[in-house]
């Protein structure tokens, strides 16, 4: 591992609070039923006002949207439903003016089989330079009749499909999103033109969607059980492309969030190593259990990996891809798996919500960034979605078993007396609100002191002005069972209290902000957390 970079406090991104705008859904602009940048330009104001410091666009690039716009089509111009290339470099410059750096999504692994890359490639045929830009083959078997090899699909189902003239192609995800082969130096190339192209207009960092796949083992060899790393994940030259996507991104003062899904805390610290990525979401927090042993035990977990290579740790709760925090913590199985993923699965929501609220402020009060997905600061729940509405290829790749991923996806609500909570569409929008959408308006929670988002409120704003929170050192507290006690510096500390009962606070001399209100004898409730100045 190389030497940790001296850390400067003029790094945003090593205490960020990164806002995740899906623009599908986040606000109508012209009506139509999905959510543009019109929307988020006229909303801006809400995420200065919410005090973020940063926004991540997923993918706003031409798509055909089979996978909500991870299938993209061509990475220089934006789709139509949402807007222009001229908007988008409007909103960059709007979102900076009021102190917002904008993240934009690059999705490396695949490409739309609608990209002309692609189609040329098939019209092309076998043997040709374009079909060398994926991984195309024969087929196994007599007749070639079965698929190249066995790998299992990031989505349920193959990771082969055949074409009309025999040959198979490689898509780890949907057969409409082929797998680009990172051997090629085209590929590399287009890539390295594309984050300068992005860079240029102004963004401060990007997001790298499926970080680890990109790079396929050359004999594309079949999948092990048990052998790690797999021969479609972690391969060692993704080092060397993550490498020269740092170079460019230095040219420009840009950083790197990646999607680095691994269990192997070691080789996904190697991704974060001074010459590579600046950070990488937290995946292992993301997925822990409501649990106090588990919940330290990740945290340590993550602080111990990220310290020999100077990067700092990034917290999540919930994303475009997951179950909504309020729901999960709401359930009996308090962890998030998407094998274990269900349709009618019981869950109490105010518990979910208390707990999230806690939740909140013990992330807001780790060293490092926290990633905050659009409509958490509603404590927005996971919708249930209409079978016929639907759109999620995850849920019928599953063949139906799985409810997929658009119950996190579901338009916001602004103004609850609006139609359609505010949103902004005339008519249905893409996907439909749950009847009760408007409780949760942004509207009614801005004039609730109580509200979820009056809570974010009051924590981003204590995050930017008092001091003690964003990188920097943790100490754990001496607490009572079921109890996470820790302290940052200037005597700021976050109790949690994930045991059965109340329990009494440390000495402090200031309350900065709690989840919940405190018993009358001044202790910390159940599924509650304080920040005190000591
Ligand atoms: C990432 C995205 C997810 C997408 C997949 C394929 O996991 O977060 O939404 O479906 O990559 O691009």
């Amino acid at each position: 591992m190389g030497a940790p970079t001296p850390h400067r406090t003029d790094d945003w991104w090593r205490h960020a609070v990164i806002y995740q705008v899906y623009p599908r859904s986040f606000a109508d602009g012209d009506g139509d039923g999905t959510g543009d940048l019109a929307g988020v330009r006229a909303r801006l104001p809400h995420l200065a006002e919410l005090g973020v410091d940063a926004v991540w666009f997923t993918p706003w690039y031409l798509s055909p949207l089979v996978d909500g716009g991870y299938d993209v089509a061509d990475y220089r111009t934006i789709d139509p439903a949402f807007g222009t290339l001229a908007e988008a470099e409007k909103l960059i410059a709007e979102a900076r003016e009021l102190g917002i750096r904008t993240i934009v999504d690059i999705v490396p692994n695949h490409v739309s089989d609608q990209h002309p890359w692609f189609r040329a490639a098939l019209a092309a045929g076998p043997g040709s330079p374009e079909r060398d830009l994926f991984h195309f083959r024969p087929g196994r078997g007599e007749h070639g009749e079965l698929p190249p090899n066995d790998w299992p699909s990031q989505f349920a189902g193959t990771t082969w499909t055949r074409v009309p003239d025999g040959e198979w192609y490689l898509h780890l995800f949907t057969p409409e999103q082929p797998d680009l082969n990172w051997a090629h130096p085209a590929v590399r190339q287009e890539h390295e033109d594309i984050l300068r192209f992005w860079f240029e207009r102004g963004v401060a960092g990007v997001r790298i969607d499926s970080a680890a796949l990109l790079v396929k083992d050359p004999e594309l060899a079949d999948y092990e059980e048990g052998v790690d790393p797999a021969p479609f994940i972690d391969q060692d030259e993704l080092h060397d492309i993550y490498r020269s996507w740092r170079a460019v991104a230095d040219e420009y003062g840009g950083v790197f969030v990646g999607e680095v899904w691994l269990p192997d805390a070691e080789r996904f610290a190697r991704y974060l190593r001074p010459d590579e990525l600046h950070t990488a979401f937290n995946f292992n927090f993301l997925t822990c259990p409501w649990d106090p042993e588990r919940l330290r035990r990740s945290i340590d977990d993550t602080l111990a990996e990220h310290a020999p290579v100077g990067a700092p740790a990034t917290w999540v709760l919930c994303n475009h891809d997951v179950t909504r925090t309020v729901t999960r913590y709401g359930r009996e199985d308090t962890a998030f798996a998407f094998a274990t993923k269900a349709f009618g699965t019981p869950t109490d929501l105010d518990l979910g919500t208390r707990r999230a609220r806690a939740a909140a402020l013990l992330t807001l009060a780790l060293p490092g960034s926290v990633y905050l997905y659009q409509g958490e600061e509603l404590g927005l729940p996971e919708a249930d979605i209409p079978l016929d509405r639907i759109q999620d290829p995850m849920h019928f790749r599953s063949g139906g078993t799985d409810p997929g991923r658009d119950g996190c996806r579901v338009p916001l609500p602004w103004n609850a007396d609006a139609p359609h909570a505010g949103f902004g569409s005339q008519g249905e929008p893409w996907l439909p609100q749950p009847s009760g959408w408007s409780a949760y308006a942004r509207d009614r929670q801005s004039a609730d002191p109580r509200s979820m988002l009056s809570l974010y409120r009051q924590a981003l704003a204590l995050r930017r002005t008092a001091p003690g929170f964003g990188d920097g050192p943790l100490t754990w507290l001496a607490a009572p069972d079921g109890v996470l006690a820790f302290a940052r510096p200037h005597g700021l500390v976050c109790v949690v209290n994930l045991s059965d009962g109340p329990v009494p606070l440390p000495p402090y001399d200031g309350l900065l902000l709690a989840s919940g209100s405190l018993d009358a004898d001044g202790t910390l409730p159940a599924d509650t957390a304080v920040w005190l100045r000591t």
